[in-house]
């Protein structure tokens, strides 16, 4: 069976299943589905189900023309993932309390597959995970149906790197870095992608390509809080970061500019770490840095409170009873999601201090999350103008950066939206 599986893969005969269709596995079935794959995706939320059936897209990157232009097909029915010679499991992989990793959305689309496995199939895990989840974890739970890994099926770690709301790099063109349980399931899972990426970089386990995606993640997380805390010693120096990163980033090699902020949010940076140092833990190793990065970004909300604290207090205005409009709740620039997002943090502290919150984004219509209840507001001259201050979390493109400066009595700017703009005037700080 597993040769029939290669010859399928290798005559482009191949058909697939997604298991999990949020921002990860709805652009891979779309993904695929161009390059001509016949793909079904899965996903337990009926309500997603119903709405992509409809024709309906959730997630950002996905507009709804594009699913009306691809042919395939969405079920909440796990039977029919046995239909397929290829499964992709793109499920959470969220923390648990404590910060401790939690894969049981993995264990349980593991328990799916299993009720249906048959001899021939291929199963790839997407989903980002510590070092050793496919071969020690999902492997077994695969294995309880009575098939035997390299004899009947096989496995491999295939991490995704989309990056939402990114429009040069999308699923297609990120070079895809494929590990296998056995040797056979890497060649396997390479033929796969070769079929719709451009660029696929075989590695030689599964292991070593779950710690790939480990270093890549905590590379940019700690390379974020160096830049945060350069962005304090810069301000107290009394030089501006944002010239600073940008004078660094004219060297042609070994610098990569970092950029300050409000704190890091969204489901893999915050998140993906602490992956990391559960499975440093569990040899006895330890992750300093790892340690440091989150002491440094977890503070930056309540830098952000402190610099809308003193910047009202240079309008001789006290935080307490003061309006202050934040403009952008999502985690990052032309995104929606507000997951992990550093806002919730900076509107909770604004709300502790007596501050009359409201936001705006075209993105987060409302935000009800971690006791906020708020409804986005529009972004005109009155709310402007109403504002004592204005914070800007996230640089959306879609709002009126010259209404902000014009208008605005002050700004605190926390991605130097205004600057990038040559819109900086005497009403706009940085942090
Ligand atoms: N969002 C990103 O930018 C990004 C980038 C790279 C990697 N990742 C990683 O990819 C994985 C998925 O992230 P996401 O952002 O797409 O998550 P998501 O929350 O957007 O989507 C996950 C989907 O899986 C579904 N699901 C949960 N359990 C299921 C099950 N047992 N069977 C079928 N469907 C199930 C959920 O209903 C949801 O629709 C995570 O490990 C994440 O760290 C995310």
């Amino acid at each position: 069976m597993i040769e029939e599986l290669f010859t399928k893969l290798e005559n482009w005969t191949w058909s697939s299943a997604v298991v999990g269709l949020g921002y990860v596995g709805l652009p891979l079935v779309v993904t695929q589905a161009r390059a001509g794959v016949p793909v079904t995706g899965f996903d337990v939320k009926e309500s997603v189900i119903d709405s992509l059936n409809a024709g309906r897209s959730h997630i950002d990157d996905i507009a709804d023309d594009e699913l009306a232009e691809i042919d395939a097909r969405f079920t909440s029915d796990p039977a029919k993932l046995s239909e397929a010679d290829v499964i992709f499991i793109c499920v959470p992989t969220p923390l648990a309390v404590g910060k401790l990793p939690d894969i049981s959305y993995i264990e349980r689309a593991g328990e799916a597959i299993a009720a249906s496995l048959r001899r021939g199939q291929l199963v790839i895990l997407e989903s980002t995970t510590y070092p050793g989840t496919t071969e020690d974890t999902l492997l077994p739970i695969l294995e309880k149906s009575g098939l035997k890994l390299e004899d009947d099926f096989l496995l491999a770690y295939a991490p995704e790197r989309v990056d939402p709301a990114n429009a040069s790099f999308r699923t297609a063109n990120i070079p895809r870095v494929v590990g296998g349980a056995t040797l056979r399931s890497t060649a396997a899972a390479e033929l796969v992608y070769r079929r719709f990426i451009e660029k696929v970089h075989p590695v030689s386990s599964a292991r070593t390509a779950e710690m790939a995606k480990l270093l890549e993640n905590t590379f940019r997380w700690v390379n974020i809080a160096l830049v945060n805390e350069m962005s304090t010693i810069a301000r107290a120096i009394g030089v501006d970061i944002w010239e600073v990163v940008d004078a660094a980033a004219t060297k042609p090699f070994g610098f990569m500019p970092f950029y300050p902020g409000p704190g890091v949010g969204g489901h893999c940076i915050p998140l993906d770490p602490f992956y990391l140092q559960w499975a440093a833990r569990v040899t006895g190793e330890g992750t300093r840095f790892v340690e440091l990065a989150e002491a440094i970004n977890s503070r930056m909300p309540q830098v952000v409170v402190s610099r809308v604290q003193d910047a009202l207090n240079d309008h001789a205005k006290a935080l307490r009873g003061s309006n202050v409009l934040v403009l952008g709740v999502a985690y990052k620039k032309n995104v929606r999601d507000f997951r992990e997002s550093p806002a919730k943090e900076t509107i909770g502290g604004l709300q502790q201090h007596g501050a009359v919150v409201t936001y705006s984004d075209p993105h987060v219509p409302s935000l009800r999350d971690e006791g906020i209840e708020l409804d986005s507001v529009p972004l005109d001259e009155r709310t402007l103008a109403d504002a004592d201050c204005v914070l800007i979390l996230a640089d959306h493109d879609a709002f009126d950066h010259q209404l902000i400066a014009r208008t605005a009595r002050l700004v605190v700017d926390t991605r130097n939206a205004l600057g990038r703009r040559g819109l900086r005037g005497d009403n706009v700080v940085t942090i």
